[in-house]
């Protein structure tokens, strides 16, 4: 009898050894591709070439169209023409070029997957009083998202303001009347309206 309890313990203190001498093997971390620092850096400066190419012809329209046809005619313009401009700029760079917000004018600018959480980080940083600056992910496909933020400027006030100061009351009614669901007014100069979402094809 004594000598199967020793023998038991025996056994037990054996397999302990052998546990503890073969711990089990830690999951293989998923190999995260990155972005090297180069690349980073050679799609943040591409990016931004976009963005101020697309930003420079859209306020130099805007401006003309405000000049001829006042704000109302304005609105219209933005309506037909923003999407043609970004897609032709879209083609020239093999990449698909949008703009997105938290308070939508046009539903059809809604944030769409990786977009959604680098709007999120932008509105974070605004609420911590931290510049938000653009930034460059590798996606899972391998393409590239890029993000930047859009401040308003004081031209701006005059469509995404507030109603019945800097946005005429008439002015609001055409805008209304072409986007009933407008949750884009109510903004001052210098906050953020919203985010270029660039992704750049694998
Ligand atoms: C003449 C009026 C007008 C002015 C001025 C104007 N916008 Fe807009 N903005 C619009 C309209 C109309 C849309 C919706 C376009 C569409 O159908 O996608 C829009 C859409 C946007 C969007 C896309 C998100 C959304 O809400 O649908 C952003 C971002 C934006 N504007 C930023 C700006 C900034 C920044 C300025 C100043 C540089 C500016 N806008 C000046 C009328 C204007």
């Amino acid at each position: 009898m004594k000598i199967l309890t020793t023998l038991s313990v025996l056994l037990v203190m054996l397999f302990l050894l052998v546990q503890c001498s073969n711990p089990a093997p830690t999951p293989s971390e998923p190999t995260v591709k990155k972005l090297s620092p180069k690349e980073e850096q050679a799609y943040l400066e591409k990016g931004k070439a976009i963005t101020a190419a697309a930003f420079a012809a859209m306020s130099g329209k805007l401006s003309a169209a405000m000049e001829s046809g006042g704000v109302a005619g304005a609105v219209e313009y933005c309506k037909l023409a923003a999407y043609p401009l970004l897609d032709s700029l879209s083609k020239v760079h093999g990449a698909t070029i949008h703009r997105t917000s938290t308070k939508l004018r046009n539903s059809k600018n809604t944030a769409q997957g990786w977009e959604v959480e680098a709007l999120e980080a932008f509105e974070i940083s605004k609420t911590l009083v931290r510049e938000p600056k653009p930034r460059v992910r590798l996606l899972e496909d391998g393409s590239v998202a890029y993000a930047a933020p859009i401040k308003l400027m004081p031209l701006c006030t005059k469509c995404h303001g507030t109603v019945g100061t800097d946005i005429a009351a008439a002015d609001y009614e055409t805008i209304k009347k072409l986007y009933p669901q407008d949750a884009a007014t109510g903004y001052q100069p210098d906050e953020l309206r919203g985010m270029w979402a660039i992704q750049f094809k694998p």
